[in-house]
């Protein structure tokens, strides 16, 4: 696929950690109005550098557009690259107008060119894992989700200094005015309508907590950096989603199913471990014990937490596992390892993977307009819930994603395989004592 970026900041430099992995996405070239930005890049990793967004439109040997811009100018650019005849993978949220959204997909299927776009975790082996395991029915039937979204107190984490590796800096004060859930509520979002269906009402609460994260001025100054909704799916799961800028960082993934639970620690970590648990007497009943609950390794030894099991491997699994090209000094490499290892690692063309793989079969996209714009409208009811709390439903909706194939013909059966802890079967007997008479 012949792709070009517009856009060259921060996540630029996300997106180039994994390219090594994916030689089949042709980079024809760059454009950032911000010219020292695009200028930068152009010198880092050798892309030509188009002199205007038009000139970047008027290529031919660009079939699709990368939109990595500021939210502000998701739609623009968005827009004018599908009127100029280009296929469209933009960063999300597609826009932060329901309506603005809808015309742009309105007018990509009157052009016959494809949208669509982040985010791509939905496609990486610790999704697909939590994917398969519920479809094996490893949990029984999933009644209930807890997803976190905590990132960190904000104002305590010096987002001012932060900078990408050819310094691009983190730009804080437009993630602080869009807030936490525009920001990042469609990583959960993603993964949660993928398995379970659209949303058919939302319950939500936002508020804006801490004030003076930073000493610039923000406008506006009070986006809500604290976000909760409970969202009812179609298939009777409920789901509780929270997103804050205040509490320590917390990226799980949890769903709880009537025979057991499987939990995915970061939904930042492509390759985060995934724990699955069968519900025993033994389980249940070693969680009321203080030190099951605060001592891991001795609640494991009960089973509680479940086993960590083998992620489902997908085709571009090896993205996350090397980087290349963006960095070579030693200090570079060792953090980019510790980053991988310990904190999260994406491959964010993934996404643009998966796009040019569905267009190359002829197949739909796996991210097709109708869940695009559900996700918005969820993203917008919940950012925007206020401190008095709404109960919505939602407009929207969409015909099931179908499970990627080949996470669906994985040959691992997390059902099948489970095993529970050695300890937690030969105290099983014990238990049933202690809770007679
Ligand atoms: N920062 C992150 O960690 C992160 C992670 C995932 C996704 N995103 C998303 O990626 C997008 C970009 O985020 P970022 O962190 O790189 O922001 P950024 O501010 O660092 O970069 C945006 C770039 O777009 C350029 N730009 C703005 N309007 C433009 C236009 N009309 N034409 C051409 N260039 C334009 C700016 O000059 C800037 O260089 C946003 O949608 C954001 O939500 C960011």
């Amino acid at each position: 696929m012949k792709i070009a970026f517009v856009g060259c900041g921060y996540v630029f430099d996300i997106y180039m950690r994994t390219l090594w992995a994916h030689p089949e996405l042709d980079i024809r070239g760059v454009f950032d109005i911000d010219t020292a930005r695009s200028n930068v890049v152009s010198r880092h990793y050798g892309f030509h550098v188009y002199p205007s967004l038009d000139a970047l439109l008027s290529d031919p040997e660009v079939d699709t557009v990368v939109n990595l811009t500021s939210i502000g100018s998701h739609f623009d650019v968005t827009q004018r690259a599908l009127e100029a005849g280009k296929d469209v993978y933009t960063e999300k949220p597609v826009t932060t107008d329901l309506d603005r959204t809808r015309s742009l997909f309105a007018l990509a299927h009157a052009r016959g060119r494809i949208l669509t776009g982040a985010p791509c975790n939905l496609f990486c082996d610790a999704v697909s894992t939590l994917m398969k395991a519920v479809r094996d029915g490893a949990i029984g039937r999933p009644v209930l989700v807890y997803a976190e979204l905590d990132d960190n107190p904000a104002h305590m984490m010096q987002l001012e200094k932060v900078q990408s590796p050819t310094g691009a800096p983190f730009p804080y004060a437009e993630e602080l005015q869009e807030g936490c859930t525009v920001e990042h509520v469609a990583y959960h979002l993603v993964w949660l309508c993928a398995l379970f269906g659209p949303v058919q009402s939302v319950t939500a609460f936002s508020d804006f907590l801490i004030p003076n994260k930073t000493k610039t001025p923000l406008v506006p100054p009070d986006t809500p950096d604290f976000s909760v909704a409970c969202l009812q799916f179609a298939n009777g799961v409920a789901a509780r989603v929270t997103c804050t800028w205040v509490s320590p960082r917390n990226h799980q993934m949890h769903i709880i199913g009537d025979q057991g639970e499987i939990t995915a620690d970061n939904v930042f970590h492509d390759q985060s471990p995934v724990h699955l648990e069968r519900f025993s007497r033994v389980t249940l009943a070693a969680r009321k014990a203080y030190t099951a609950r605060t001592q891991p390794v001795i609640g494991r030894l009960f089973g509680v937490g479940g086993r960590r099991v083998p992620l489902v491997r997908r085709w571009k699994s090896h993205a996350v596992e090397a980087e290349k090209g963006v960095g070579s000094s030693l200090k570079h490499r060792f953090v980019s390892w510790l980053r991988r290892r310990e904190i999260y690692a994406q491959d964010k063309l993934l996404g643009l993977a998966e796009m040019a793989r569905a267009m190359r079969e002829q197949r739909p996209q796996p991210l097709p307009p109708d869940f695009l714009i559900h996700l918005t409208e969820l993203t917008l009811l919940i950012q925007r819930a206020g401190a008095q709390g709404v109960a919505k439903v939602p407009t929207t909706s969409f015909a099931p994603v179908p499970l990627l194939d080949d996470v669906l013909n994985s040959p691992m059966n997390y059902l099948q395989t489970y095993k529970p802890a050695l300890l937690e079967r030969a105290v099983a007997g014990l238990v049933e004592a202690l809770h007679r008479r």
